[in-house]
């Protein structure tokens, strides 16, 4: 008698974050970057077109995901982010970073209500630094979970820094990419993946291409992993 075939895995549960932050200076002004959210936003439709559940974790980016299924979440700060992974990121099987955090924010904010003045001598802001949430998250992995995190390095050291982050952050995946893609509609990435332990980190350039077929890749890539490691 054949044995019975055994049942497909379940699909991963995906948790994305993407976007800028915004870090308050008053109630009207904040210190934030130039991310578009658009490759975030692309990963999640891609995610959410497989049918896998699919959360989105989104700053402040004009761009939306197009797929209802797609649970969306949006925050503002790096301080909130923090919060949400920390609700989140427990039950994901797979995380990819992808939103550009503040690595520093003011460090006393004037109140919600108020606005500050304007002087003619000079002022100081000072920032402090905030925690680098995915190295945090790191700590508590569970085995099985698969964390994929972006390098946005200028072009001449950005396979240095990349590796660096790899191994610093925890991750399995990195993406590289050069600064000037951050706004740009095409990506331009490089795959850095941990293989075996002890075993060299690969590496696999891809050509210039819009985001979201740039989506597709990664959640292949990611599927291949995935699926390797479920393999008997
Ligand atoms: N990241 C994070 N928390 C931060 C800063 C970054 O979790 N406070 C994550 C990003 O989402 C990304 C990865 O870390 O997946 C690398 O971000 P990047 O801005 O390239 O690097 P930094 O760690 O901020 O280092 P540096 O700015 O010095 O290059």
């Amino acid at each position: 008698m054949t044995p019975a075939p055994h049942p497909p895995p379940p699909p991963p549960r995906l948790l994305i974050t993407a976007g800028p932050t915004h870090e308050p200076i008053d109630a009207v002004r904040y210190l934030g970057n130039r991310s578009s959210g658009r490759l975030g936003v692309a990963l999640a439709d891609e995610g959410a077109s497989r049918a896998w559940p699919t959360t989105l974790l989104l700053g402040p980016s004009p761009a939306l995901p197009a797929r209802p299924e797609v649970e969306l979440v949006r925050f503002q700060t790096a301080a909130e982010l923090e919060a949400l992974l920390k609700a989140h990121a427990p039950r994901c099987d797979v995380l990819v970073m992808g939103a550009a955090v503040a690595d520093f924010r003011p460090k006393a904010p004037a109140s919600d209500q108020t606005k500050l003045k304007r002087t003619d001598a000079p002022i100081t802001l000072e920032l402090e630094p905030t925690p680098d949430l995915l190295a945090n998250l790191s700590q508590s992995k569970r085995p099985g979970q698969l964390f994929v995190g972006f390098a946005l390095e200028p072009s001449a050291s950005m396979l240095e820094g990349a590796r660096g982050k790899l191994e610093r952050k925890g991750l399995d995946l990195i993406v590289a990419n050069p600064l000037e893609t951050m706004e740009a509609p095409d990506i331009e990435a490089t795959i850095l993946s941990r293989g075996a332990p002890g075993a060299p980190i690969k590496t696999r350039r891809l050509a210039a291409m819009p985001k979201p077929d740039f989506a597709r890749e990664l959640l292949d890539t990611i599927a291949r992993i995935l699926s390797s490691e479920t393999q008997p």
